[in-house]
């Protein structure tokens, strides 16, 4: 379907050609000046001097023909040369009425999809998740959903990092702790107990003792490494320990995500292409690339057009260890292999840009990637405190994912308790279940409705805020129509899915209807910059329409009812929009709060 731009343009471009101009000259937009009129077109400046003429003439005679046409109410040329158009309102009602038949609101779908994987999430194992991780997630999986909804098959890959350092100092510390575990007697060739010798929070407690103690001691650092060493070798004692640590790891994190309505299609880490390694590195050394630097083995990325500093991208260590580039790159090998996608997206710190440069660089230079293949970064900001450093707990520690997410729902309760009025009272609203959802949507607002790149400041008395550009509004003027609906269903025993949109009958409900056949368009050009803040910017203003609309108009009073279920086909309408909205962000609304 094309977009309610494209067929305004058509109808512009049109009348330009009538007129005897060039047709490119149409291009409808939205008009900047929404006082003055709803869309614009200043073709008219831009032919002015093709034609040696006035731009208000060509204006003027555009215009002219352009009122013969069906969209438009009112046209005006306006000096220099400006075209102010209003469009119609049966015009506008029909094509919503068409979008509405459509699958997805009049969102094209491709051709054929795209193959994409996107690496997010990204925690490490044996560490608890905290906030760093959190912006991964939460962009990494709207960035996921938009794709999806734009038609593309995707591959959510969670890449955890399980093969390094972390789990030498686990293993380490452990063996200090409980000599006796078979796990650490060279001698022992039976089986491994199946039941893991400490429990989850022991784990946490384990992890940072032992990287505070290799931050003193060289000598229990030696150790650490030389039980990394013994893991990636195949010590069959460590990797016993290393399953015990995963599996425990593992169903800690499914958790946490489950919470924040993240899920991964592929659990896969740095583990699984350990493996991979020994034929990367011959690969990479068949190229004649790599070569030799200091005794590390090294492949340069140096580009001409290079502004700033590029240093060679490290293969190996001088003692033969691999690096996180290495693991990179044999990912990559993995998936050409497996997946063979269209595009790789990784959803990760933007302090991790220059590696992502450099491993891309080696990818497309070896031909380990093929050049049809996109390789995307998208480099997030930090969410730091109100005192402009990184979020901390009071007592400046990480902050647990887990902690924060229970810390803004304690405060999102406390708000609808004080909120809540006598109705709410009824069977069936669960307060508890209602302040998870809401505070889930609060915090991935918080977080989308940001530009990815830009640093942000956690303040939970914002996130939490009925108004103003917060989750919380969104759901709440997703409530109000979400019981709109519901008291007209009750009254007339009607069903809102087939009532049928009219022509607006006011500013405000025009408004509405304008936003809504601007969808598609901004769906599609959420996927085109990989955005999802331009979602969160969209569902605001459609908000704020909606709300304007509802204060001026009695819905529920209304006599005429041709004209109130028109009104019910609108708001129906918006709450479809709305849902595939968040849907895409990665949150739910409740029907009461
Ligand atoms: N585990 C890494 C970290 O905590 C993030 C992994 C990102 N993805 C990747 N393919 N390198 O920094």
């Amino acid at each position: 379907m094309k977009t309610i731009l494209e067929l305004l343009t058509e109808k512009t471009a049109a009348a330009f050609e009538a007129a005897g101009y060039d047709s490119a000259l149409g291009r409808v937009t939205v008009s900047n000046r929404p006082d003055l009129c709803e869309y614009q077109c200043n073709g008219a400046m831009a032919g002015a001097k093709q034609y040696k003429k006035a731009p208000f003439a060509i204006a003027q005679e555009v215009a002219e023909k352009l009122l013969e046409c069906d969209a438009f109410s009112s046209v005006e040329a306006l000096p220099p040369g400006f075209l102010n158009l209003k469009i119609k309102e049966d015009f506008l009602s029909s094509y919503l009425l068409d979008c509405a038949k459509s699958e997805k609101m009049g969102l094209n779908l491709p051709d054929s999809a795209l193959k994409i994987i996107i690496d997010y999430g990204g925690p490490n194992v044996a560490k608890p998740l905290h906030v760093g991780h959190l912006r991964s997630a939460v962009i990494g999986e709207a960035v996921k959903r938009l794709c999806r909804f734009c038609g593309h098959e995707v591959i959510g890959d969670i890449h955890l990092g399980d093969w390094g350092l972390q789990m030498g100092l686990i293993i380490h510390e452990l063996s200090l702790r409980k000599p006796e575990l078979p796990y650490f007697d060279p001698a022992f060739d039976g089986e491994y107990p199946a039941e893991a010798p400490f429990t989850l929070s022991e784990l946490e407690e384990i992890y940072p003792a032992a990287s505070a103690k290799s931050k003193e001691d060289e000598e229990y650092k030696a150790a650490a490494m030389n039980a990394t060493y013994r893991l990636q070798h195949g010590d069959r004692g460590c990797l016993a320990l290393w399953q015990h640590i995963m599996n425990l790891s593992k169903t800690d994190l499914k958790k946490n995500y489950d919470k924040l309505n993240v899920s991964f299609e592929l659990w896969n880490g740095e583990s699984d292409v350990d493996s991979l390694i020994p034929a990367l590195i011959e690969r990479l050394d068949a190229t004649g690339l790599l070569y030799e630097s200091e005794g590390a083995k090294v492949i340069d990325v140096k580009e001409e057009s290079d502004t700033k500093e590029m240093p060679p991208c490290m293969i190996l260590k001088s003692d033969g260890a691999s690096l996180y580039a290495t693991t990179d790159l044999a990912t990559l090998v993995m998936r050409m292999d497996e997946t063979d996608p269209d595009r790789i997206i990784y959803v990760v710190d933007k302090r991790q840009q220059m590696h992502f440069d450099q491993v891309f660089r080696v990818a497309k230079k070896t031909g380990i990637v093929p050049e049809k293949t996109e390789l995307k970064f998208i480099g997030f900001g930090t969410m730091n405190g109100k005192d402009g450093k990184a979020f901390k707990t009071r007592e400046g520690g990480v902050m647990r994912l887990e902690t924060l997410l229970g810390d803004i729902k304690d405060t999102m309760r406390k708000k609808m308790e004080e909120n809540k009025n006598a109705s709410d009272k009824d069977a069936g609203y669960d307060i508890d279940e209602t302040a998870q959802m809401v505070s889930v949507a609060a915090l991935k607002y918080a977080d989308l409705s940001n530009q990815a790149t830009k640093d942000y400041v956690f303040d939970m008395d914002r996130f939490t805020s009925f108004e103003g550009n917060t989750g919380p509004y969104i759901l709440y003027t997703m409530v109000r129509i979400k019981s709109i609906l519901k008291r007209w269903q009750d009254e007339t025993g009607g069903d809102p899915a087939s009532a049928i949109l009219k022509g607006a009958r006011s500013p405000q409900e025009k408004d509405i209807q304008m936003r809504l056949a601007g969808f598609n368009a901004m769906m599609a050009g959420a996927y085109e910059e990989l955005a999802p803040h331009r979602i969160c910017a969209y569902i605001y203003e459609l908000a704020d329409s909606f709300n304007s609309f509802y204060h001026d108009t009695k819905i529920m009073a209304e006599d005429n009812k041709d004209v109130q279920s028109g009104w019910i086909a609108l708001l129906y309408l918006s709450l479809k929009v709305f849902e595939s909205c968040i849907d895409v962000l990665g949150f739910e609304a409740p029907d009461r709060m």
